[in-house]
Order: C-alpha cells, then structure tokens, then sequence
C-alpha cells in the first residue's frame, strides 16, 4: 500500500516537474474588450514574438489589427515575417538619423499617422525617448527575458545563467524612462535546468514570450477601452 501512494506521489510529481511554467497574473480568460485595438509593433530581430501576435489575432484571441510594423534595421527578420502575413511595415534605420530624438520622432510620426493606439516593443533594441513615452503613456510596453526588476538590460539570459539563479522567466511591463523598470503587466516563471545552455533555456523562456505578450496587449487594450468609456 505505501509502495503504491508513493508511485502515484512520484507520477504527480514527474507530471507537475514537466509543467513547471507558472503565469501570473493568469485569468481563466484571455481579457476581452471592444472595438477591435490598432497596435503598432516596434522590433529589431527575428519577429517570432510580432508572429505570435498575428497568430492571436488571427485565432481571435486578440480583438486587434496591427496597422505597422516599425523596424530599425534592415536586415530584420520580422520584415520577411510582415511579408508573409502581408502586415504593412517601414524601415526607419537609425543609422540614417543625426540623433536618437531625430529617430524617435519618425517613429512617433509614422504612429500618429496611423492613429495606433497601443505600441508594443517586441524585440525593439533601442531606448525609447521621453517624447514616445509621453505620447505613449500607459499605450507603450516592452517585453523582455527576465523577472524584473532581475537582469535589466542587455543579454538577460546570460544574466540569470551567469547569477546561477534556478528560475528565470519573463516581463510584459509599460515603458518608462529608466530602462525596463516600468510598472508590470504580466510575467511568466521558467525554471533553470542543470543542462541548459543559453539557447535552450531561450526556447523555453520564448515559448512563454510567445503567450505572454498577447495576453498582456489584451489586458492592456481592455483598461484603455474602459478609460475611453469613462471619459466619455
Ligand atoms: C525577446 O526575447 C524579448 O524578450 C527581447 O527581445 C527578444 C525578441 O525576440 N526583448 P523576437 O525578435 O520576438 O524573436
């Protein structure tokens, strides 16, 4: 008998051990709000976070369209993840402006352009200036690869490995101006394994990004629906 609840103990156990992913904070439901949120997505890299965003509005989890994808550097991914799922983008290469306020105000022009109403940073590695983050206020936010306020800035991942610490996640936060320190929205636990290199522990702390984000646009698009309708 006591061999018995011990195996069924150790089952639970391996199968609790398996889904160590924890998410909070984690409603039973994605939040939902009407009319549909027009998001403008900032990125530098490879997009795979703009393609899970497309994917939920796609699957209609998220109630939104995304009028642009802004881009710094030419050679992106994201551009040929925009092309795929035909989502208008525009290259605003830094490199070609005198000053990052030069920069900042391109990318503020082409959103108001647009009348985007929420801006999301996936993957945007630039430091945002006052001008975007006034405009922006509580419609601007960031993700990025750690709990905060652990491992602000540059090369998380290899942060949380190199402190030996044995869970590491991620962060949807507002923007403000001290470098990923804005108040946060939501954030998902992703434990350390003994065998982990940075690029394993990056595809799991990815897989999270990838459920994170559209959550926190959709809780975030909600308080600004609501705002709207208090003010009225
Ligand atoms: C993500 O890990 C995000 O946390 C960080 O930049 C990475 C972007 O990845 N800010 P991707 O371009 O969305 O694949």
């Amino acid at each position: 008998m006591k061999q018995d609840n011990r195996e069924y103990t150790d089952k639970k156990l391996s199968y609790h051990l398996n889904d160590l992913n924890l998410i909070s904070p984690l409603d039973s439901e994605i939040p939902l709000f009407e009319p549909k949120i027009k998001l403008g997505i900032l990125a530098s890299g490879n997009g795979s976070n703009f393609e899970y965003i497309i994917k939920s509005i796609q699957n209609k989890q998220l109630n939104a369209e995304i009028s642009i994808l802004i881009v710094n550097n030419p050679n992106c991914l994201a551009i040929k993840k925009a092309i795929k799922y035909k989502i208008p983008y525009v290259i605003i290469n830094h490199r070609d402006c005198d000053s990052r306020v030069e920069h900042d105000m391109l990318v503020m022009k082409k959103l108001e352009e647009l009348s985007v109403e929420l801006v999301v940073m996936a993957g945007w590695m630039r430091i945002v200036g006052k001008e975007i983050i006034n405009m922006y206020k509580n419609r601007l936010i960031n993700i990025h690869p750690s709990i905060l306020p652990s491992f602000k800035g540059i090369d998380a991942i290899q942060q949380a490995i190199d402190h030996r610490v044995t869970i590491t996640g991620c962060t949807v936060h507002y923007v403000q101006k001290e470098v990923d320190s804005g108040s946060i929205i939501i954030q998902a636990a992703v434990p350390i394994k003994k065998q982990d290199t940075k690029d394993s522990l990056k595809k799991r702390i990815q897989k999270m990004e990838h459920i994170i984000l559209p959550l926190a646009i959709a809780t975030v698009a909600k308080d600004i629906r609501t705002n709207f309708k208090d003010k009225k």
